[in-house]
């Protein structure tokens, strides 16, 4: 609601106030808008059979081993952290790259991978909300996904931006609360380490696994 007791709509309210900027150089007024406070998801897509190989070798092993842990999963296989030179090597050459060509480094950073774990999510099997705490970025690389569902889901950690309904109104990132990516094969996600996400349960017969994992930088010395 705009003026005296009649309803403007957005665009009619932008045309009045132009009307009286042009009629008169007192109702003149710089505007500009600065965001604050912004998150970054970086991807990249890693085209390597090799790896995909590996990665399910480890995770049969793992299974005929029964070594299923419950962490933020609710179903699915989830492995403790494991050692992987392949796998590691890979993941960690990427990764420090995506992150150094995206974020420049103020000087020289020592990227390392501080753990992994492989996820493999059935049909119903979620993810509940939850952080990596403790370290700088965690990453994603899907090995097997379903066609549909199984997003993965990045909730803002501060909430209360939902609450506004802003995201009715305008469009623009800074109004949402929660960004969805669909998984691809040979994707690669990294996203910093305090960032709420989940994922989403599918409803296809096929198997979604991933590998996750932390990571830390430190000043090179
Ligand atoms: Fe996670």
């Amino acid at each position: 609601m705009f003026g005296r007791g009649r309803n403007y709509t957005v665009k009619e309210t932008i045309y009045i106030i132009n009307k009286k900027m042009k009629k008169s150089s007192k109702y003149r007024y710089i505007m500009s808008g600065v965001k604050i406070f912004s998150d970054i998801i970086l991807k990249s897509t890693i085209i390597n059979p090799a790896l995909d190989k590996q990665i399910l070798k480890v995770l049969k092993k793992g299974e005929q081993k029964k070594e299923k842990i419950v962490k933020s999963n609710r179903g699915g296989f989830h492995s403790p952290y494991f050692k992987d030179k392949k796998i590691y090597q890979t993941l960690l050459k990427t990764s420090g790259d995506l992150i150094s060509s995206c974020l420049p480094f103020k000087g020289k950073t020592n990227v390392s991978i501080d753990n992994l774990w492989i996820m493999k999510n059935k049909k119903n099997d979620w993810n509940v909300p939850h952080t990596h705490p403790y370290s700088n970025f965690s990453g994603i690389y899907y090995v097997k996904v379903p066609k549909k569902g199984g997003e993965l889901f990045f909730i803002r950690n501060d909430m209360a931006c939902g609450f506004s309904n802003n995201y009715l109104f305008i469009e623009d990132q800074s109004t949402h609360d929660i960004y969805s990516i669909k998984p691809e094969k040979g994707m690669l996600i990294l996203f910093p380490s305090y960032l709420l996400h989940m994922v989403a349960p599918h409803k296809e017969n096929v198997d979604r696994i991933c590998v996750a994992f932390n990571i830390l930088l430190k000043h090179a010395t």
